[in-house]
């Protein structure tokens, strides 16, 4: 297995024949790396909840980089990320409270989309869909199937999470093409990268780390095992 990237979350190896493994660290960063920690079990809970979640996409006919799940990690295709983050919103917190002063529990219906240039030198900014284009990131047709994909996948997802009494309030997705050419949904779907509340308001995602700095692994296990069971 060669490394051919390591991020702030994942290590990327390439398998051959197209693919890659992806192994989920413990490390945990938020606010663009300014607060930093590492908790044991925090990856593998990643890792698990995305396998599961991709799993539940490829059952619905969504299509994902995901292969199958191995020790901490799952086998991907490897794809050419697109460097545009999509951004969809059920429920009002976070970035966008504090940018357009919403409500925090504003409920967007139907869901907001939103697109955000992945540079972490940046901070990964905002942008509109003119600036996609112009700058050659995605072409028009691109950000619709883009679009109709992230929302279609949201759909399945909050719908899931509903059946075991949690909200699904916002999401991230990166999508990349295959080597043979697919548009899939790439990277992982983890309370790392959704936000999620129980009925009674409770976080049990990364906004935990963010507002506490506390130990996340409980709350991530504790998540796994309401979607699993
Ligand atoms: N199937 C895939 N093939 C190739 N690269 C992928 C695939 N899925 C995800 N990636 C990329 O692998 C990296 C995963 O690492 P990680 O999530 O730790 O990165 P990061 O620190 O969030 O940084 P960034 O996303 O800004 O590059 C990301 O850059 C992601 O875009
Ligand atoms: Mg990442």
């Amino acid at each position: 297995m060669k490394l051919i990237y390591e991020g702030k979350s994942k290590k990327v190896y390439d398998i051959g024949d197209g693919k890659v493994f992806l192994e989920f660290k413990d490390e945990v960063t938020a606010f663009n790396a300014q607060f930093k920690a590492e908790f044991k079990g925090k990856g593998y809970y990643c890792f698990k909840i995305s396998s599961l979640l991709f799993k539940l996409l490829k059952d619905n006919g969504i299509p994902t980089h995901f292969i199958e799940e191995d020790t901490n990690g799952f086998k991907a295709y490897m794809v050419r990320i697109i460097p545009v983050e999509v951004v969809v919103r059920n429920i009002a917190t976070g970035s966008i409270v504090k940018r357009l002063g919403i409500n925090k529990g504003y409920e967007f219906n139907p869901p907001l989309v939103e697109y955000f240039y992945k540079s972490d030198e940046l901070g990964d900014p905002l942008v509109c869909k003119s600036h996609i284009i112009r700058f050659g990131w995605m072409r028009e047709e691109e950000i619709d199937r883009v679009e109709s994909l992230a929302l279609e996948a949201t759909y399945i997802l909050t719908d899931f999470f509903s059946k075991k009494s949690l909200k699904l309030v916002d999401i991230k997705y990166e999508f990349g093409y295959t080597e043979d050419g697919r548009l899939v949904i790439a990277d992982e779907i983890s309370p790392d990268t959704f936000r999620v509340w129980t009925s009674e308001g409770e976080s049990l995602d990364k906004d935990v780390f963010r507002n506490t700095q506390r130990d996340i692994t409980e709350v991530y296990k504790r998540l796994h095992e309401i979607l699993s069971s």
